[in-house]
């Protein structure tokens, strides 16, 4: 992978997220275990990364970030849990590791999401933040992660699947937007909120977020074609094995490139009126372009 050149942010992401879980040696222990084993097994953290990113551009402390950056990525590991349980993708390798339901068992990971998702929202309303900030960031990350987010697109991609190459540009476009761009483009506005950014600042925030978070996932569609379970941490070649509705499956793979140019693109403009300040954020959309894994 580039070095997108985030070794601190990253160390405080997984050193507060070792914080926030709860006890291994306490009960219930094999679910504490499997909480954990869902969320400190490595992971790129874009997202958190993503909330110190936009948080910083507009001057606000580290201290003020942590919970919303912490809430985003549990409810990421949550959802990554849910994904590859046998009733949605039936993975058995995440992270390098065996997923959840294989390590423990399938009724563990769907309590273990279960906790990582209600654990996030304990987070956000204890953060050291004022009361209307907090209200704010909750029901940011909820609308995201809801049936008008998350889960609304993951539904959408369960449709999809084996539909024979049935969905439209728009409707995978919409289907991405969900299912991985909405917890995207919410890092970038919880950030912005912590901060107290003004709603014009954050109207072009929303542009390059969405240019992310589409670009996110057209990537991942590419890595699984193009690489390999050691590089990914999780097995290539299931997307078509699958039938999945991806960007390569409906356009090809030259087009697929062409895109991820054009949101490179996009990301650039909407950025241009911050500057140099950006530099963190703009570094965030290139890996997300050109990570390999
Ligand atoms: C994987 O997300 C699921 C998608 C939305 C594509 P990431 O690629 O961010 O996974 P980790 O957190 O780095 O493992
Ligand atoms: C998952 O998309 C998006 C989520 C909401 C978890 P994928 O199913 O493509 O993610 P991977 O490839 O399993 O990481
Ligand atoms: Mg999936
Ligand atoms: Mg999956
Ligand atoms: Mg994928």
């Amino acid at each position: 992978m580039s070095d997108p050149g985030f070794p601190d942010w990253r160390a405080r992401i997984d050193a507060a997220l070792a914080r926030a879980l709860p006890d291994p040696d306490a009960s219930p222990r094999r679910l504490h275990a499997a909480m954990r084993h869902a969320t400190l097994q490595g992971g790129k953290r874009m997202r958190p990364l993503l909330v110190y990113a936009s948080g910083r551009l507009f001057g606000a402390g580290m201290e003020s970030l942590d919970d919303a950056a912490l809430a985003v990525e549990l409810i990421h590991a949550y959802s990554l849990v849910h994904d590859d349980l046998p009733c949605m993708d039936d993975d058995a390798l995440r992270r390098g590791q065996p997923t959840v339901h294989v390590a423990f068992d399938e009724a563990t990971a769907v309590l273990a999401g279960d906790a990582l998702q209600t654990l996030a929202f304990e987070r956000l309303a204890r953060a050291p933040l004022d009361a209307d900030t907090r209200i704010d960031l909750v029901r940011q990350l909820a609308e995201a992660s809801g049936a008008a987010g998350m889960c609304g697109g993951q539904a959408l991609d369960l449709d999809a699947t084996g539909n024979g190459g049935g969905i439209s540009l728009d409707g995978l476009k919409r289907l991405h937007a969900l299912k991985t761009g909405a917890l995207i483009r919410t890092s970038v506005r919880m950030g912005a909120l912590c901060a107290k950014a003004d709603a014009g600042q954050r109207v072009a925030l929303d542009r390059f977020a969405d240019a992310l978070g589409l670009a996110f996932q057209v990537r991942d569609d590419i890595l699984d074609i193009e690489s390999d379970s050691a590089t990914l941490g999780k097995t290539a070649g299931k997307d078509q094995a699958q039938a999945k509705a991806t960007f390569p499956a409906l356009i090809g793979m030259v087009a697929s490139r062409c895109l991820l140019s054009d949101l490179a693109a996009m990301m650039d403009e909407a950025l241009s009126e911050f500057g140099d300040d950006a530099a963190p954020l703009a570094a965030l959309g290139r890996l997300a372009i050109e990570r390999d894994r």
